[in-house]
């Protein structure tokens, strides 16, 4: 049977409690199915940074990172702490991590698990099945831009990715002078068409028949003009699977309007961001909305499994915090190692104890602590066959 090992790093505010819980699930499934974790902790996060890294822009140093890569996945709780600037555990360490491993793909599905109510009226358990895909490389994420006031300013910045390296070098001249900003967003043909195709792929993994490219191409001419170019390429080569556009405004409505028609979302970096806090909204919130940021290659960069909740700082420490998301982002893991069975069981038992409904934390209005919902759920796993 299969070992993994596995990099843990619980973080900030309510990380490392709902990560317990989803390790204590990841140790049942594996019981059950026979495959054996090695777990390694480390300890990156706010309190690590203030004590030893204090001033460094980033969570980790790049050595650390680097042995990050080392593991078959990463296990993530959240990072963010009101004691540490934001940008070191998000530019400095969860976009980093991201970049560094080409963990191209955003996968954030959005499905309604017995036993949840959705915020959508008469909406039955799997009515609203999403994946959604967002791309993980490019776009508006890659924090290239200038802010200056006056009226001259000259650029020379440099983008640096696994697939390519782009030099950019701005002059900007302006009358009047004044406060002026800037940010470069970047689609290019091999970011497109690989999580263009993996959407497809995955639709056809999972013998679904529409994969729904978001867009905003009436205005945002040239990258997203590029960007359903290459979507109507990649659909050419999956004849029974139909592509269907649709501009990011227009998709917030029809999440809410009809979230039944969505099957397969690819959608670019930025709108994927905000597209995924809207889906797993309908799905029961948060606390229900696992993702992967994967690197399909596992030779080529290890993928990491995190809820997308954030840190939630203020209900650190108090076990209340909903520990799903946490939970499903390991069934994620467990499909990506290839460990499909594994990953049913994990989402049976975890539906088997909502609908159940003994069990429920504050998010859903129960009083059940963040360890009881742990617990009920790896106890359900045990009891299931292989
Ligand atoms: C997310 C988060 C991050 C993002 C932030 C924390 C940088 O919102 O993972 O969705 O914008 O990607
Ligand atoms: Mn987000």
């Amino acid at each position: 049977m299969s070992t993994y090992s596995i990099a843990l790093i619980g973080g900030d505010g309510i990380g490392p409690e709902i990560l317990r819980e989803g390790k204590k699930v990841m140790d049942a499934a594996a019981e059950v199915t026979g495959i054996t974790w090695n777990w390694k902790d480390y300890p990156y996060g706010a309190e690590h940074w203030l004590k030893y890294r204090k001033g460094e822009p980033t969570l980790m140093r790049e050595e650390e990172m680097a042995e990050l890569g080392t593991h078959d996945a990463i296990y993530f709780g959240s990072v963010g702490d009101p004691r540490v600037p934001e940008s070191v555990g998000q530019a400095g360490a969860l976009l980093w991590m991201r970049f560094y491993f080409d963990q191209y793909i955003n996968l954030r599905p959005a499905k309604l698990l017995r036993g949840v109510e959705s915020p959508l009226k008469g909406k039955k358990p799997h009515d609203i099945n999403i994946y959604m895909i967002r791309e993980n490389s490019e776009d508006f994420y890659i924090g290239l831009g200038a802010r200056f006031t006056g009226n001259k300013s000259s650029e020379t910045m440099e983008l640096k990715r696994k697939l390519y390296k782009a030099r950019f070098k701005v002059d900007v001249d302006v009358e009047p002078a004044g406060d002026f900003a800037y940010q470069i967003g970047v689609v290019t043909e091999k970011a497109s068409e690989r999580v263009l195709r993996y959407g497809f792929e995955l639709a056809k993994k999972k013998k679904m028949t529409r994969v729904t490219v978001v867009h905003k191409a009436n205005v945002l001419t040239k990258v997203y003009g590029l960007w359903i170019e290459k979507a109507e390429q990649v659909g050419k080569d999956y004849p029974g699977i139909a592509l269907d556009f649709a501009i990011a405004d227009a998709t917030t409505m029809w999440l809410v309007r009809r979230p039944e028609h969505f099957q397969v979302i690819v959608a670019p970096n930025l709108f994927g961001d905000i597209l995924s806090d809207l889906a797993a909204a309908t799905v029961g919130g948060l606390g229900f909305a696992p993702g992967g940021n994967i690197n399909p290659d596992r030779k080529a960069g290890v993928s990491m499994f995190e809820p997308i909740s954030g840190s939630a700082p203020k209900y650190k420490g108090l076990n209340k915090a909903n520990p799903i998301a946490q939970i499903l982002a390991g069934k994620l893991m467990l499909e990506h190692l290839g460990e499909d069975r594994a990953a049913e069981l994990v989402e049976q038992a975890t539906e088997d104890v909502l609908e159940a409904g003994k069990v429920r934390t504050f998010d859903i209005g129960g009083k059940s602590t963040c360890s009881d919902m742990g617990d009920a759920i790896a106890e359900r796993l045990l009891q299931l066959k292989p």
